[in-house]
Formats: structure tokens, C-alpha cells, sequence
């Protein structure tokens, strides 16, 4: 259905064309003077100068046209040339019962649904999953499903750092600790062992250690990064070491995903682009756009407008290895191929800007996305602690993401315990769903491009612009629904009423905005516009309850027609929230 703020423009509009002026005036927005009108257009100030009369004059005509109009109880010309207006508790009415009886709650899904990629996730074979990799996660997540919501193809990729020196630096450090591998042995004929020669939690051990040294042994610094090249030439041991690496890292990769309620449609990796990179490297030569430079093979892409430099795009290095560059532009080769997209997304951190402009560029120059291809890199901030510095553990360490969910939710858990008595194993489990719900929230309610700071204390709260008060309230109307039918009524369609009073009325222009609340998180891939949207929705809703007593309602129709109310909230709620990528408990 259309967005109201369009039904009522179009109202308004109509009313400037029959009084002779261009309709494109009475274009209407939401009110910024909530305390005198609800909606409000400023079209007569825009027309003075076409027409050479005073916008007061204007104003008056129109709102004399649509003094009559069924749709508003109040239309007021004011000030120099302002119309005010107030819908009536009917069109509302009639508005919320369109919704109710729609299974996408007046959504317009899109006219020209396009296949569109994220990039999200990017957790990096063998390390760790850490609070870095956690925004990405949640970003993307949701950026997915409300696309997927609007009607668009979202494909998701996990896109695995599974190519680079890390992994060099493990091979060579397991060569150092068990050289009798036969993965090490040159005239090795037989099968490898099926059995990794290593467990998960000795993987993230190895890692680090093998880091460390190769920042203080040069020697053993240019080990890693021959068997990196060993590796990206296919090495038969090598390759089936890495095998290894990968079948142990992703096992516990989805695992963890998993508990944060992420699904990756595609679990690619960087090295699935390595059989793209020799064809794509000799057409660029060919075509002239790649030439030598010191030895590395480049490609210019600095435009004249640039205001900063923007170094050349390496293809290969001077030894022919290739580079992160090299890999994320055999990806898109390797995306346009399988999956033709309109469009690509990167939910990265905002730190690498400077990789995907160049990335960009190079894939536009060479030809590899044509016009209707869009690419686009979606920055994010850090998330800090408190003290405004990126995210440690107590000692110092990056913060592991399993460790981070943990604190939460027994945060979480002593919270739901002191708020009522409740069964230790049933208070885990919510625990468990509230804090995510916690971490997700106070990620996406915040613009991702800037940084936050990721506050325990706050982000627990069930008061506030948090995860807990947004679910707080759902579960309040889940079981004010469940007494209703306790009480033997069902809850019913069709049966929704003007707004009886002002908090009732506000809770409708608050509901009657969710489509439009979409809408505009979609078009600007925007997540913390359904955050905002749900505050505001739940303040509004809060505000009703308080006010009202709807379970000792005495005129069944009225209590009726509030129940409905209240379950549309709920749908209208729990709808965002899955949109958000988590959900509500029964009880909490
Ligand atoms: N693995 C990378 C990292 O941890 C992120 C990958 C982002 N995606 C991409 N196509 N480059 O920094």
C-alpha cells in the first residue's frame, strides 16, 4: 500500500492544482511542531516566487479547498504561509486495517527486483573470530534481510581470508614444530591423512605465535612467504595442509555465525578467485590498461577530480605473487560470471575505504562490471570501549567475539533474575536471546559508518534506546494477548477503531509509518532507521498502555478493536526486529 505521508500529499496536493497552482507544492511532510499539527506542507512559501503573491494568500486558498476533505479534522493556514494539518481518527482507522489484513503490513515490495551481493562477515581462515569482524557480521546481516524483505535476490558471501601470508605463516610454523608431516616431504606418493593434524583451539594458537616470530626473524619471515607462493602455485602438500586449515577453521566459523543468528548463502573464499586472476591479468596487459612498474605489474586509477592521492592498483607483485587487490578483483570477474548482479555491497571496515576505491575503479576502467553494475563499499566505525579507544579485553588483548557474547549475556542473566524469580535454566535461555538482541541493537542503532562505544551497562538496560526495552515490549503485549485468550476471546481481524485518545491516536500515526520507515532503510541501506523506527514505535506504545486499561475494558467492541492494536504492534515489532536479525522471547 502507498506510504500515508503519499495519500495525504496527494490529498494536498490536489487542492494546490484546483486552485490554479502546480500540484508539486502541496508535497507534505511529517510536522516538526509535533505540539500543533501532525503533518504539515510549506509548498505556499516555494510557490511565491512562480506566482508573485504572498504565500498567506496561497495558503488560504488551498486550505479553504480542502476544508471539506473527509481525510483531516484539522487544516489551518498559519504564520507566513505554513498549512498545518490533522487527519481524522477514520482515515487512520481505515489505513491500520489495510495493514492488518496484509501479510507485509503495507510494504510495497519492489517493481524491479535486482540480484544484489553482500560482501559481509570476511573473518579470516585460522584466527579467531573478533569484535572487528562482529559489525560486519550484524551490518550485513541485516542489510540482507531487508533487502530480502523488499523483495530483492540478496546473495550472501562470507567471503574467507583464506589466501594471504596468514596462511604461509602457518604452514611454515607447523613445518617448524612437526617437520615429519608428510605434507613437508617432497617425494611423499601416497594419500594424506584424512585426520587434521591439528584442533581448532590449537589452530588459533599457532596463528598468533607464528605472527609473532615473523615480526623478529627475518629469516623466517621470507619461509612464510615462499610457502604462500608454494601454496598459491599448488603444492600438493601445501594444498592439502591448507585443506585442512579450512575444513577445521569453517567448522568452527559456522558455529559461531550460527549463535549470532548470521547464515551466509555463499561460503566462498578469496582463493576461489585464483583460477580467474591469469586471464583477467593478460587482458588488462592486452588492452594496455596494465604496464610494469618496478617490476610489479599496475594499473592507474587516479581521476583528476581526486583531492587526495590514489595510488595505482598492484595485479602482481615483482615476484608474480598476487595481493589482496589481485584476489577482490578476480572476485567481482568470478561474481559477474555466476551470478550477473546489479549490484555488489562491501560491508567492510571503513579503514580499507582506500582498497575498494581503487578496486572500484579498476573494475570500472578494465571492464569487468559494466554501466549497470553498482559497487559499493559500506564503511563501518569501530566500536570502542569506554575509555574511546577500539574494543580490549581487560588485559589488553583483542577481544575475542565468543568472550564479548558471553559477558552479555550474564549481564543479562543476573539482570533477568534480579527483575522476578525466575527458573535459572529458562532465565539462560533468554539470557541468551536478550543479549544478542542487546549486542545487535547497539550495533545497528547507530549510523555504521561512525564509531561507537560498546557500553555494557547501557546496552543491558531494559529503559532506553536499547535491545532489552524493545523486546520488553513486545513481550508486554504477548502477555497481554495471552490473558486476553485466557479469558476465553480470541483475537480477531478487522475489527480496529478510530483512535479513542491522544496516545491512542499517536500509537496509530507511529504504526501507520512503518512502511515508509523500510522503505527509506532499504533505499539508503541504512539498518539503524528501523531502530529509531521501533524506539519511537514503542515509546508511542508504552505511552498508550500506560494510559489505558484494556483488560478491565468493560465495552467489547473498544477492548476488541485494542487488542487488534495491540497485535499489529507486535507483528509490526517482531517483523523489524527479525529484519534487525534477532528476535523476542516469550517471557522475560
Ligand atoms: N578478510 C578481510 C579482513 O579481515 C575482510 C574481507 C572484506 N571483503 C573483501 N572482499 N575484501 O580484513
Amino acid at each position: 500500500m502507498k506510504q500515508i505521508l503519499d495519500l495525504i500529499s496527494q490529498e494536498v496536493m490536489a487542492a494546490f492544482e484546483a486552485c490554479g497552482y502546480d500540484p508539486s507544492y502541496g508535497r507534505t511532510g511529517i510536522s516538526n511542531r509535533p505540539d500543533l499539527c501532525e503533518y504539515q506542507c510549506n509548498g505556499a512559501m516555494a510557490a511565491k516566487k512562480k506566482y508573485g503573491k504572498a504565500p498567506a494568500l496561497i495558503a488560504a486558498e488551498v486550505v479553504e479547498k480542502l476544508a471539506e476533505n473527509p481525510a483531516f479534522e484539522l487544516v489551518q493556514a498559519v504564520g507566513p504561509g505554513f498549512i498545518n494539518l490533522k487527519v481524522k481518527g477514520e482515515f487512520l482507522q481505515k489505513y491500520l486495517l489495510e495493514m492488518q489484513a496484509d501479510p507485509d503490513l503495507s510494504v510495497e515490495k519492489t517493481k524491479e527486483p535486482k540480484t544484489i551481493m553482500l560482501d559481509y562477515g570476511g573473518p579470516n581462515v585460522a584466527k579467531p573470530l573478533h569484535v572487528g569482524h562482529l559489525r560486519s557480521a550484524i551490518i550485513g546481516e541485516s542489510i540482507k534481510r531487508i533487502g530480502r524483505f523488499m523483495g530483492h535476490t540478496m546473495i550472501g558471501d562470507v567471503h574467507l581470508g583464506d589466501w594471504g601470508l596468514q596462511m604461509g605463516l602457518i604452514v611454515t610454523e607447523l613445518k617448524h614444530r612437526q617437520p615429519d608431516l608428510p605434507y613437508f616431504d617432497e617425494n611423499w606418493q601416497g594419500e594424506y591423512p584424512k585426520e587434521a593434524p591439528f584442533t581448532i583451539s590449537e589452530l588459533e594458537e599457532i596463528y598468533p605465535s607464528a605472527s609473532a616470530r615473523s615480526k623478529e626473524d627475518e629469516a623466517y619471515r621470507q619461509e612464510a612467504l615462499e610457502a604462500t607462493k608454494m601454496l598459491q602455485n599448488g603444492v600438493p602438500g601445501y594444498r592439502a595442509l591448507w585443506e585442512h586449515i579450512l575444513n577445521v577453521s569453517v567448522t568452527d566459523l559456522k558455529k559461531n555465525y550460527q549463535k549470532l543468528n548470521v547464515e551466509f548463502d555463499l561460503w566462498k573464499k578469496e582463493s576461489d578467485a585464483q583460477p580467474y586472476i591469469p586471464d583477467m591479468v593478460e587482458k588488462m596487459k592486452e588492452e594496455g590498461y596494465a604496464y610494469e612498474d618496478q617490476g610489479a605489474l599496475v594499473v592507474d586509477v587516479k581521476e583528476e577530480s581526486d583531492t587526495k592521492e590514489v595510488p595505482p592498483c598492484i595485479l602482481l607483485k615483482s615476484d608474480g605473487a598476487s595481493l589482496y587487490t589481485t584476489t577482490d578483483l578476480a572476485t567481482i570477474v568470478e561474481r559477474m560470471k555466476l551470478f550477473a548482479p546489479q549490484e555488489i555491497i562491501y560491508i567492510v571496515d571503513k579503514r580499507q575505504e582506500m582498497h575498494f576505491t581503487q578496486v572500484f575503479r579498476c573494475a570500472r576502467k578494465t571492464g569487468l562490471v559494466g554501466e549497470d553494475t553498482k559497487l559499493k563499499f559500506l564503511g563501518f566505525g569501530t566500536m570502542n570501549g569506554k575509555d574511546g579507544k577500539p574494543f580490549k579485553t581487560r588485559d589488553g588483548g583483542v577481544m575475542r567475539l565468543e568472550t564479548l557474547i558471553s559477558e552479555i549475556c550474564d549481564e543479562m542473566y543476573r539482570k533477568i533474575l534480579e527483575n522476578h524469580d525466575a527458573d535459572p535454566k529458562e532465565a539462560r535461555e533468554t539470557a541468551g536471546i536478550v543479549g544478542l538482541a542487546a549486542i545487535k541493537y547497539g550495533d545497528l542503532s547507530n549510523q555504521a559508518s561512525k564509531d561507537y562505544v560498546f557500553d555494557v551497562e547501557r546496552f543491558t538496560s531494559f529503559e532506553g534506546n536499547t535491545g532489552p526495552y524493545i523486546l520488553y515490549t513486545i513481550v508486554r503485549i504477548k502477555s497481554i494477548l495471552s490473558k486476553y485468550k485466557e479469558s476465553g476471546k480470541t483475537v480477531e481481524k478487522g475489527g480496529i477503531l478510530p483512535p479513542a485518545g491522544d496516545s491512542e491516536k499517536n500509537l496509530a500515526l507511529s504504526l501507520c509509518g512503518f512502511n515508509s520507515a523500510i522503505a527509506q532503510a532499504y533505499a539508503e541501506t541504512a539498518p539503524h532507521k528501523i531502530c529509531s523506527y521501533i524506539y519511537e514505535l514503542s515509546n508511542a506504545f508504552n505511552r498508550f498502555y500506560h494510559e489505558t486499561k484494556i483488560l478491565t475494558e468493560e465495552d467489547e467492541r473498544q477492548q476488541a478493536g485494542w487488542i487488534q492494536i495491540l497485535e499489529l504492534t507486535m507483528r509490526v515489532l517482531e517483523t523489524s526486529i527479525d529484519l534487525l536479525g534477532f528476535s523476542a522471547p516469550e517471557r522475560m
